[in-house]
């Protein structure tokens, strides 16, 4: 049988004793770090979630408290009763290394069994394990900064909002599916059996109903659920700060928000975030950067060299020029020395895993330039390239042609980043601010062969290209910005369609009929009838911004109880098979696809 507490109250965290206590009576509670036996004196480091306190036991302690002490074992939850004095050997690692409680009394309130991986924070622990075990993972004084500083994050961001007339309202969970974005998750109906509610990939249309309600500023901590690949920032549920904002243009809403990167930076790093950011058109950031997510840490920006290069001799850059496509390089300045041929090589493969055919590639070393493509080239044109790309002795021109503009983009905006990586260019310890703005109304779907709505459908398109709504849709801009942060969009949104009848244009350019957009957006539509004011927002994925301030390279490491890439959570190991009676409950049959 364990101890109980009875007759003891815990009298204060771990670390929060200091030189101040010694003398006093103090308790405190923890779970065992580690137990030092050394025959006539026991050490034992007692952990919470503020750190370390050392509970001291020696040949004054009674027999049966001494006892006690040298049958604890690692992460034993217990609660000790003593006096804090100095202690013998300082331990300046810690804060509270100059003291130790001298215990009187102790309880093992809980034994534990050996746990599968040590708790401490040099851990090279597979992921797997610690997130199978994720309650003992949490236990680690690294997890529980990040979770205390995600909890900071948020109540900051409540604290925020609420101060600029902002108000929390909750939107549901169980809601009507609209498949316009990533896939839904479902949820069967047992009422009503055959029909299924979806949870919210975002609050979006029930925030946009609230500014018609005449909330004026709304702000909810929201989960959100997409059914949608796993990458390192993205997981099937996240959180988002949501917001919307009524009787407002872009200016207003970015304002606010870059209002909140400085308050929270602030509080939570002591980092003085620079206002206003940088506002950057999507068309530039893809040109400049191969991405609508710039990292601009650092250069290793695109060239164009189309223009150069039509009708050259080159079959693989004219053929791209020919098929509407394009030819784009990066010079990576002094690169010729950590670049070698076989490192270019693999820098092909990894090109190619973004669609791209090939990689062509000069290097300048003192001997000379070597380059796959140039022989091909009459020398006014490599005269030209040169000269547009600035290439210096030392330097490593690298070029992608296709006959499709974003391959090109995709390829070289990823190889930059990968580059930087792999150079050492980021500073670390930047942050890097900026909006991008002007995107793209709709984007082509291969997928559905039609126009969708790049953002979503709810968003206002530019006023100057209203025209192109129906006669140019590939090149109409919309009011929509992202908030983007060393190199990741950590928000975005957009000022909205607040006329009825622009809303009908949307859904018509989107491929809908009246018939069927009225069917699924309906209440939608009605409720613009009633007074709709101008209004727009925006949301941030939490998680994201957690991960980017506290310095983490995926978003599983700011989450209580993540997700693997199976979307399985290792713990629980959900999703997992129901019993038939809830399906019958539920007048569901599952037909599994034949196993091949
Ligand atoms: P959007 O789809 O851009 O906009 O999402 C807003 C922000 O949420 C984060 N995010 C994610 N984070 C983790 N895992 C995911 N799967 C994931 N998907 C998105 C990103 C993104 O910037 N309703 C609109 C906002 C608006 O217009 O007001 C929306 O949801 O950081
Ligand atoms: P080839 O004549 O096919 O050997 O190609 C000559 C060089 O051009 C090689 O270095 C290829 O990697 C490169 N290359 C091939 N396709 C492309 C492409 N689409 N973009 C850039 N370089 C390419």
């Amino acid at each position: 049988m364990a101890d109980t507490m009875q007759g003891l109250k815990r009298t204060g965290y771990c670390a929060s004793f200091g030189t101040g206590d010694i003398g006093k009576e103090v308790v405190a509670a923890g779970w065992t770090q580690k137990m030092r036996d050394l025959g006539n004196l026991i050490f034992i480091d007692l952990r919470d979630r503020t750190g370390i306190l050392q509970l001291a036991f020696d040949d004054s302690t009674s027999r049966e408290v001494f006892e006690k002490a040298s049958a604890v074992r690692a992460e034993f939850v217990l609660m000790a009763k003593g006096v804090i004095r100095k202690r013998e050997s300082v331990n300046k690692d810690i804060p509270t290394g100059e003291i130790e409680l001298f215990v009187t009394d102790l309880r093992i309130l809980s034994k534990a069994a050996t746990p599968p991986f040590e708790i401490t924070d040099q851990t090279n622990v597979k992921d797997e394990l610690r997130l199978k075990y994720r309650y003992l993972d949490l236990r680690r004084s690294e997890m529980q900064r990040t979770i205390l500083m995600r909890h900071k994050i948020a109540k900051i961001a409540r604290d925020y909002y609420d101060e600029n007339g902002f108000v929390e309202i909750e939107t549901p969970m169980l809601i009507k599916s609209t498949p316009e974005g990533a896939r839904d998750y479902l949820v069967p109906s047992r009422v009503q059996p055959g029909k299924f509610y979806a949870l919210p990939q975002s609050p979006q249309q029930y925030k946009q109903l609230l500014m018609l309600s005449g909330f004026d500023r709304y702000m909810q901590i929201a989960r959100c659920f997409r059914d949608e690949d796993l990458r390192a920032d993205r997981q099937p549920e996240f959180t988002q700060i949501d917001l919307e904002m009524s009787f407002v243009d872009e200016d207003d809403v970015m304002t606010v928000n870059e209002g909140f990167m400085k308050t929270v930076f602030q509080k939570v790093l002591g980092v003085e975030v620079k206002t206003p950011f940088l506002r950057m058109p999507y068309a530039e950031a893809m040109n400049r950067f191969g991405s609508d997510k710039p990292d601009t840490r650092f250069g290793l920006e695109l060239t164009d060299l189309s223009d150069l290069l039509s009708g050259c001799e080159f079959k693989v850059f004219a053929g791209a020029l020919q098929a509407g496509g394009s030819v784009r390089a990066i010079n990576v300045k002094g690169g010729a020395e950590k670049l070698s041929r076989k490192e270019i090589d693999k820098l092909t493969d990894f090109v190619k895993t973004y669609r791209a055919k090939g990689l062509a590639f000069t290097r300048f070393t003192a001997d000379g330039a070597s380059s796959s493509f140039e022989k091909f080239l009459a020398p006014e044109k490599v005269a030209a390239i040169h000269n547009r790309m600035g290439a210096e002795a030392g330097d490593v021109l690298l070029v992608v042609a296709d006959g499709k503009n974003q391959v090109v983009y995709d390829s070289l905006g990823a190889l930059r980043c990968h580059l930087a990586d792999k150079l050492g260019l980021v500073d670390k310890n930047r942050f890097d601010f900026l909006w991008v703005t002007d995107f793209p109304l709709f984007e082509y779907s291969e997928e559905e062969d039609r126009y969708v709505a790049k953002h979503h459908p709810f968003t206002a398109p530019n006023p100057e290209d209203l025209e192109k709504m129906e006669s140019d849709p590939a090149n109409a801009r919309a009011r929509a910005y992202d908030m983007v942060l060393n190199g990741c969009e950590v928000g975005g949104g957009s000022i909205r369609i607040n006329d009825p009848d622009m809303q009908q244009r949307m859904f018509k350019a989107l491929g809908f009929t009246e018939e069927s957009a009225y069917k699924r957006f309906g209440y939608l539509i009605d409720a613009f009838k009633f007074g709709a004011p101008p209004h727009g927002g925006m949301a941030y994925g939490l998680d994201r911004l957690v991960m980017l301030m506290l310095g983490k390279d995926s978003i599983r490491d700011v989450i209580a109880f993540p997700k693997v890439q199976t979307a399985t959570e290792l713990m629980t190991m959900c999703p997992s098979e129901v019993d038939q009676k809830s399906l019958d409950e539920l007048c569901i049959r599952t037909v599994l696809p034949q196993k091949e």
